[in-house]
Order: C-alpha cells, then sequence, then structure tokens
C-alpha cells in the first residue's frame, strides 16, 4: 500500500501546476450561492481520477466536482477535493490545494494536502505520523487559548446560520491571540497539524474538505471532532475551552 500512497503524492503534486498556472480559472460556473467550479478543478478532478483509476482498479473514487451516488463508504474509496479554495482561485488569492484521502472500512488510511503556490505538501499515513515535505510535524504545545492563533470558517455555502457563526467566532476571538481565515479549509488543518495554527472550526464542511486535514491533525499529535454539522480540530490541551466557547446556545440556534 505504502507504494500506491507515494505514487498518488507524486500525481497529487504533478498537478498542483494546474491551480498554480491558472488555465480556465475564469471560466466559472455557480453551482450554488458562492459555490463555484472553474475549468481548474474540473481539469485536476479528470487528471487525478484517471491517473488513480490504472494505479489501483478496485478503489471507488469519491470528487467534490461528479455524482457520487452508490458509493460504498465501507469499500476502499480515494476521496479528492481538486481545489480546496476554488473562491480564493478564482481571485488568485494563491491560498488553494489538492486534497487527497484513502478510506478503506470507513476509516481514513492516508491523506495528502499539497499547496502548491508554497510548494508544501503534507502527508499522513495512518499510525505513521503526519510530515511536510518529508518531515515530522506535530501540533502545538499551547496550553491556553489566550496564547493561541484560530481560524475559524466563514461556512460560505450556509450563510443562514452566519448571525450563530459569528457569534461563535465573537467568542473564540474575545479569548485567544486572534482569528484568520484562509479559505482552505484542508489547509487550514494542515497548518493545525504543523502548528501554525491551534485550532481551527467550520461549521457545514463536507468530507473532501476534511478527509485528508483531519488525519494529518491526529497523527500530528491533535484531536479531532467530526460531528453531524462540525469539524473541530485543536491541540489537545486548548480543546475543553475552544468546544466550550464554540457550543452554540439553544438561544442563538432560535435567533440564529
Ligand atoms: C471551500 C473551502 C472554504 C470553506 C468552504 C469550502 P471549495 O471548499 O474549504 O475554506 O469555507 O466551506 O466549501 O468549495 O473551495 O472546495
Ligand atoms: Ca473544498
Ligand atoms: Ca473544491
Amino acid at each position: 500500500m505504502e507504494m500506491i500512497f507515494e505514487k498518488a503524492v507524486e500525481i497529487v503534486k504533478k498537478n498542483g501546476a494546474e491551480l498554480t498556472g491558472r488555465d480556465g480559472a475564469d471560466t466559472i460556473r455557480e453551482k450554488g450561492r458562492t459555490d463555484y467550479v472553474t475549468e481548474v478543478d474540473i481539469r485536476v478532478q479528470r487528471q487525478i481520477f484517471a491517473e488513480l483509476k490504472e494505479l489501483d482498479p478496485t478503489a471507488q473514487l469519491l470528487g467534490e466536482e461528479k455524482e457520487n451516488e452508490g458509493i460504498d463508504r465501507k469499500g476502499s474509496i480515494w476521496i479528492l477535493d481538486p481545489v480546496d479554495g476554488t473562491t480564493n482561485l478564482i481571485h488568485d488569492f494563491q491560498h488553494s490545494t489538492i486534497s487527497l484521502a484513502y478510506a478503506k472500512g470507513g476509516k481514513i488510511l492516508f491523506g495528502v494536502v499539497y499547496d502548491p503556490f508554497h510548494e508544501e505538501c503534507f502527508t499522513a499515513e495512518l499510525g505513521k505520523g503526519a510530515f511536510l515535505n518529508g518531515k515530522p510535524i506535530q501540533v502545538s504545545k499551547k496550553e491556553q487559548l489566550g496564547d493561541c492563533l484560530t481560524a475559524i470558517g466563514t461556512s460560505p455555502g450556509c450563510r443562514e446560520h452566519a448571525d450563530e457563526n459569528f457569534a461563535r467566532m465573537r467568542r473564540i476571538y474575545d479569548q485567544c491571540q486572534d482569528i484568520r481565515r484562509i479559505g482552505s479549509a484542508a489547509l487550514e488543518l494542515s497548518y493545525v497539524a504543523c502548528g501554525r495554527l491551534d485550532g481551527f472550526y467550520e461549521e457545514n464542511l463536507k468530507i473532501w474538505d476534511y478527509a485528508a486535514g483531519s488525519l494529518l491533525v491526529t497523527e500530528a499529535g491533535g484531536t479531532t471532532v467530526i460531528e453531524g454539522p462540525d469539524t473541530m480540530a485543536c491541540t489537545p490541551k486548548i480543546r475543553e475551552e475552544f468546544q466550550k466557547l464554540l457550543k452554540i446556545t439553544e438561544e442563538e440556534r432560535w435567533n440564529g
């Protein structure tokens, strides 16, 4: 299996040039309000899936830019977000990634998040640790939220929850050093894994957004909560405080 994962990393890295080159990034279709797909997303998914199919013809392919009906979640699956951070790509904001994970029996066994703009490749294999460009990485050792830099996603596809989401963000902001919002959930999770960020939360993410990144965090010694609409990741010592502040009160829920 290790060979296959190494090859998958090569395939992903090779496609990084599609994001930096931006050929077709101006050909945009709106899938939903503020949910975009460009020619780059489509091409990268097509190219990566074609090569993965050759590599392992038995594995199923689950990708953001295709119908995914009939996927057996217990079987072996490649889970791909061909461009995580499409809005960033459209604006040439230079923070977009390719995120690929491999799952079997309902467990994520491998993940790679590649940021071609900074040539940073984050990889993890279950039980074998997490790496940035081949060097081991660890989550931060922060013990108090007051010393932390955290990222909160704005859930752009879920604007009806904006009030409660920004209230949640405000509660965290009041207790931590500052908040960041990069615009690629996979990259934000990777930054928690390597200790640049101490925590991350976003509501309403999809499996292709967090599959690889969540494995990176846990393999780097961090903790994650992926439950219903919530994706939370952080360094272990702040978990209790972070989670408590993220909790939506009934009142906010009703008013939201
Ligand atoms: C989006 C990014 C963004 C997050 C959105 C995602 P996409 O993925 O991860 O950071 O806020 O919720 O949908 O659409 O660029 O692949
Ligand atoms: Ca995404
Ligand atoms: Ca995407």
